[in-house]
């Protein structure tokens, strides 16, 4: 089932809990939390303490993105702060296998980012040792920023890939999602949608959710 990930980056940090209980009510049961270090990405996001936080106020799934030079160090301590998944980028890890390995022996699900620059036959290897693949849609560090379209043939390359492999591997995407490029993503295949601005910066984000999960659901009906 297609599901609508809210990205916290985009929300009003005074006022995390709050911001988090609307989409909840909206129906979403899995937020992206991004975490960012300054180096990887010319930004810095939260730390382990408030992805701590963050889980004592919601039941939904945390699905971590790991925007850092050091996932390997840094990931066993995110999933010990609460996160249900971690996913790592491929640019930065120099044993991919391993690390995906580590994060499930863990207790977490892993996932596999790459960048818009990064091929998807550079995932080749390490496919039936990731439980998801998250496929940038715009270049990591931002939030707001212009999807780019070019996204959405990875996205059906690598859907056809699975298709042929028969691996159950969720296609998650990230970056630049609107209302208006929704159904086209729906359509190429992903599973689990990333939107932080297309909801926080609306002045309802509970609506906003049910109107981009409903919009979701009327575009898997005719999915291609
Ligand atoms: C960007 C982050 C995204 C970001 C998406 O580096 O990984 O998760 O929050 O935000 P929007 O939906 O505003 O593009
Ligand atoms: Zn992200």
């Amino acid at each position: 089932m297609v599901q609508i990930v809210p990205s916290i980056l985009a929300a009003d940090f005074a006022r995390l809990a709050e911001q988090i209980e609307n989409v909840e009510r909206g129906g979403a049961t899995m937020l992206h939390l991004d975490v960012m270090d300054g180096h990887f990405v010319p930004n810095f996001t939260i730390g382990p303490p408030v992805v701590e936080s963050i889980r004592k106020v919601t039941r939904a799934r945390l699905d971590v993105h790991l925007m850092i030079e050091d996932p390997d160090y840094y990931a066993p301590i995110f999933i010990q702060a609460g996160a249900d998944q971690v996913s790592v980028h491929q640019e930065v890890c120099r044993n991919l296998d391993r690390t995906l390995r580590m994060i499930r022996n863990e207790g977490a699900l892993a996932g596999v980012v790459i960048n818009p620059a990064t091929p998807v036959a550079a995932l080749e290897e390490v496919l039936d040792v990731a439980d998801y693949v998250l496929i940038m849609s715009v270049n990591p560090g931002f939030g707001g920023q212009h999807f780019l379209p070019r996204s959405l043939e990875k996205v059906r390359q690598l859907d056809r890939e699975r298709q042929q492999r028969r691996l159950q591997l969720p296609i998650e995407i990230d970056g630049g999602i609107t209302l208006e490029n929704l159904p086209d993503v729906v359509r190429a295949g992903c599973d689990w949608i990333v939107t932080g601005s297309s909801l926080f910066h609306t002045p309802d984000p509970a609506a906003a959710f049910s109107q981009m999960r409903q919009t979701a659901q009327e575009a898997t009906a005719v999915r291609v």
